[in-house]
């Protein structure tokens, strides 16, 4: 079995698994979910994320580790932050473990991780002349590092990541269909009309600031 399909299968059955004790087995179980609803409550969002990152690499769950890191990511923690925090948990982990960390960072190929990248600030990025951007039709943007959908009506304009927000998976083009882009990890499906996930998972599209300037589509980042 391929790697991806065996991890994506493993999360499956655990999350199969902790269904099937919370239906057999109430009374034992509901308290391990309270108690995670509970730890950390006192910290904030992006302290309790860098922490949840760290679990995840201690415990060398790929899977978690991936899922944490675009929560992190999706929270307002910068790579940076990230960094620091695998670094500082260095007596804990070791250096095998932030290694490990690392080559999945790479594998995962986040634009924000390529080190010329880590200290720069946001700023408007020139997509495309707005006129290829027909209305009620999808574009597809490559620019400085990142792909994009672009969803264009007479009333507004969307610009969309094309990374998923699941796990920072790239969804290709190929996986639009319709106005339905599924990316093809675990098949979180959106609604490119609004970015909204419409099937299977829980977060929307990843969408950016844009303007119009001079007749080009640019977008904040
Ligand atoms: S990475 Fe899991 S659904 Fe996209």
């Amino acid at each position: 079995m391929h790697l991806f399909a065996f991890c994506a299968y493993r999360r499956t059955q655990v999350s199969d698994a902790l269904n099937y004790l919370l239906a057999a087995r109430p009374d034992a179980i509901k308290p391990y979910f309270k108690f995670l609803k509970e730890s950390g409550k006192h910290l904030d969002p992006k302290t309790r994320d860098l922490i949840s990152v760290i679990t995840k690499v201690h415990a060398q769950t790929e899977g978690g580790f991936r899922q944490y890191l675009s929560r992190a990511l999706r929270d307002g923690c910068s790579p940076n932050e990230v960094l620091d925090a695998l670094l500082m948990a260095f007596p804990a982990l070791g250096l095998a473990k932030i290694v490990w960390a690392i080559d999945i960072i790479l594998e995962m190929d986040i634009p924000e991780f390529h080190p010329h990248l880590l200290d720069s600030q946001p700023r408007w990025h020139d997509l495309m002349a707005i006129d290829d951007v027909a209305f009620g039709e999808v574009a597809y943007a490559e620019c400085d590092g990142r792909n994009l959908f672009i969803y264009r009506t007479h009333e507004s304009l969307n610009v969309y990541d094309s990374r998923c927000p699941h796990q920072v998976s790239k969804i290709p083009e190929l996986a639009l269909a319709g106005e339905t882009l599924t990316c093809p990890k675990h098949h979180w499906a959106f609604d490119i009309r609004t970015g909204e996930c419409i099937d299977k998972g829980s977060h929307p599209l990843k969408r950016f600031k844009h303007k119009v300037e001079n007749g080009h589509l640019l977008a904040y980042w």
